[in-house]
């Protein structure tokens, strides 16, 4: 598995250039690409700029070496490079699997471009195969969001399996809730996604449309597949 997320991480090195800010998504595909990055840039004396979506990214950049900065110096980065958890033949994902999921789709979405680079494990004909979805939520209000959000499906609130005990918090101090929408519901995934981002102290989704990914990178065990 390793091998196949640093084929999809070399080939997502193709398309960074010097100069250029990128945003950097959270998850073991991207901490191979930030590693094998950080080698190229020492090699070549590239000028490349991170900005981090999550406090994982910000050390394991600072700690290879790499240029950090926030969304306040450069709002519009250059192209990020993310991970995703399940990515169907449209290029929709579902992220979250790191709770990363709401800084990821800031940082995502004001990207100049969106490359997704993942195993080939990660594809499915229709979301929500294996991964539930994960919602960010405001702590204050997660009874009354599971209690909507049973009217159409399962939700659970996400416990962290070890280091802490209760409800994993998130980096924005929030907790995420696991969704598993009923069958049909996935099939306008444009609107769930909005059905759910309605529903009072949901923060975002784990759903990232098609529409705002360039390309999705797929190390497969015969080379590397672009879906674009
Ligand atoms: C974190 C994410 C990750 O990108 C996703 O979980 C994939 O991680 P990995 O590359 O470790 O499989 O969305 O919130």
């Amino acid at each position: 598995m390793e091998e196949l997320k640093r084929r999809a991480a070399l080939k997502a090195l193709e398309y960074v250039e010097d100069g250029m800010v990128l945003g950097g998504g959270s998850g073991s595909t991207v901490a191979i690409f930030l590693k094998l990055l950080a080698e190229k840039v020492r090699k070549e004396d590239l000028d490349v700029t991170i900005i981090p979506t999550s406090y994982d990214v910000r050390i394991l950049a600072l700690n290879n070496g790499l240029k950090i900065a926030s969304l306040d110096e450069y709002p519009t980065p250059d192209l990020a490079i993310d991970g995703a958890d399940e990515v169907d033949p449209y290029k929709n994902l579902i992220k979250g699997g790191g709770a990363a999921l709401l800084r990821e789709k800031i940082v995502d979405y004001s990207a100049r471009q969106l490359i997704i680079i993942v195993d080939e494990t990660k594809i499915v004909e229709k979301l929500c195969s294996r991964f539930p979805i994960p919602l960010e939520v405001l702590p204050f209000a997660w009874k009354t969001v599971i209690n909507r959000l049973s009217k159409i499906g399962t939700a659970t609130v996400r416990y962290a399996k070890r280091g802490k005990v209760g409800p994993i918090i998130t980096d924005n101090g929030n907790f995420i809730i696991d969704f598993n929408p009923s069958q049909n519901l996935t099939d306008n995934l444009a609107e769930l996604n909005y059905k759910i981002l309605s529903i009072p102290g949901v923060l975002e989704t784990g759903i990232f449309l098609g529409t705002h990914v360039n390309k999705v990178i797929i190390g497969t065990r015969e080379g590397v597949k672009i879906l674009q």
